[in-house]
């Protein structure tokens, strides 16, 4: 007797699409094949696709930003938001602030998710502080202790790390086979035209992308490749909006490096144009990089298509928009530099490379499952118990309707930001019942019994972490 049967669905992986039941027991899947059962309970899939539910490994949830400047979303509500979006795992990030070590950000971090979780959680650190204490002693422990992946920033001025720090954080990564993402933006750059435009008087939303050019994000990938070449390891080249910085990575795999590529939703969908909005709206687009322009997106979608790009991650990193402490906060009304970079997008990741990416023909299914979810559990060692469909594997599936139509509302979505930067467009296909850990935890529309109950996820190292 199994506990839960999917049946009649049309199955995809990353490599394979076939129709099958899938059969689970005590939350994994012990069996795919026709005409299973019996089961306690069975759902019926003919007609939908039975996907491995999607993991976001780029997210930012309730993370300390600006001051005065509030995170519209905590754990409740950005997993709430990424299960209805068809994800059954996140992986936000820990921020360790200057001077804190980071076992005490994680306390932190750990409190504020415990039992408050629609989908399981895993964390990345942000290391802002690597003294010695935390590359000797503190990384290495928790590596062992499986958090296998961390974030270095090259901008933001209280984030950023020199190319020394770098080094030393690299270092350590390939000692204990921790992973390392790279944010790619050259922060001196940027400041140097942050003056140019405020001499000038140039202060509304669009000069964000103007401060931020594309060569600020080409010169700091080489450089973070370099750097990595330099130490022998890997690297996760994070949110690259453009063709010239996808050319870098290339060229470094050509020289034999490992170099993972992330892209998101918003370098496939909007442009810096979208930052020139009437009354300070373009405030709703501000994140970093910026959106670039119409080559740049044809250049991202041939980096979907072509396997430049390894991982398709929101980077959902939400601020409202109509809020003292969000996006129009008191100084943010008057000058971009203060207006809090970063968009949401936890929701709708996954129906727009859908409805765009598949039902538009650009890529097939198995592409869409291991871009939104196989790759993400490979890269940061959570495979195979997550990121498939076989046997042994939890039993985290999204069950997706091609046929549901649908446009986006930020009224319809889940997380607790007022706007979406993708406001009215038109989707093809949408995940219609989500199973988590093998129960089903949304079904037409509406959150189970069940739901809240994500467990958090220690990780095994990479397999692509240590010496390349
Ligand atoms: O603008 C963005 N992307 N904000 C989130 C932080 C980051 O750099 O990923
Ligand atoms: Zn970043
Ligand atoms: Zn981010």
């Amino acid at each position: 007797m199994f506990d839960l049967l999917i049946r009649g669905g049309t199955i995809a992986t990353a490599s394979d699409v076939f129709e099958a039941d899938v059969a689970v027991k005590d939350g994994v899947i012990v069996q795919i094949g026709r005409d299973l059962g019996p089961s306690a309970e069975t759902v019926g899939a003919s007609g939908r696709y039975v996907l491995p539910g999607g993991i976001d490994s780029h997210v930012h949830i309730s993370q300390p930003s600006g001051e005065g400047i509030v995170m519209a979303d905590d754990f409740e509500s950005g997993t709430r938001s990424a299960l209805f979006g068809g994800n059954t795992t996140i992986m936000p990030f820990c921020l360790q602030r200057k001077g804190e070590g980071l076992r005490a950000a994680l306390k932190d971090y750990h409190a504020l998710a415990e039992g408050n979780c629609y989908t399981d959680v895993s964390f990345h650190m942000i290391v802002s502080d690597p003294s010695a204490q935390v590359l000797g002693q503190e990384l290495p422990a928790l590596v062992e202790d499986g958090y296998t992946s961390l974030k270095v920033f090259m901008t933001y001025e209280d984030l950023r790390l020199s190319d020394a720090q770098i080094l030393g954080v690299l270092d350590t990564a390939r000692r204990t086979g921790a992973l390392v993402m790279v944010h790619c933006e050259n922060e001196d750059a940027i400041r140097y035209l942050v003056g140019v435009h405020e001499a000038e008087g140039r202060v509304e939303p669009k000069s964000h992308a103007t401060t931020r050019p594309i060569a600020a994000e080409r010169e700091a990938t080489h450089r973070a490749l370099s750097l990595a070449e330099i130490v022998d390891t890997p690297l996760v080249i994070v949110h690259v909006s453009n063709r010239e910085s996808m050319e870098e990575i290339e060229r470094a795999r050509r020289r034999g490096r490992k170099v993972i590529g992330e892209t998101c939703p918003q370098y496939l969908m909007l442009t810096a144009e979208d930052l020139d909005g009437m009354d300070w709206e373009g405030a709703k687009f501000v994140c970093s990089p910026p959106p670039r322009d119409k080559e740049s997106q044809v250049a991202c979608w041939e980096g979907i298509e072509r396997g430049v790009f390894d991982l398709y991650s929101s980077d959902h990193c939400p601020f409202r928009y109509e809020d003292d402490h969000g996006k129009l906060n008191p100084k943010g009304r008057e000058n971009f530099r203060h207006i809090p970079n970063g968009i949401p997008g936890i929701e709708t990741r996954l129906p727009i490379l859908f409805s765009e990416g598949v039902m538009k023909g650009r890529i097939d299914l198995p592409r869409f499952v291991a871009l939104t979810s196989t790759n993400h559990a490979k890269t940061y060692g959570l495979y195979p118990r997550k990121g498939t469909i076989a046997i042994g594997a939890d039993a985290d599936l999204a069950i997706w309707d091609p046929n549901e139509t649908r446009t986006i509302r930020h009224a319809d979505l889940h997380d607790a930001s007022d706007y979406s930067p993708y406001e009215g467009l038109a989707i093809t296909g949408w995940p219609t019942t989500i199973i988590r850990g093998g129960k089903v935890v949304l079904e037409a529309g509406e959150l189970t019994e069940a739901a809240r109950a994500g467990r958090y996820l220690e990780r095994k190292r990479s397999p692509l972490a240590g010496p390349v």
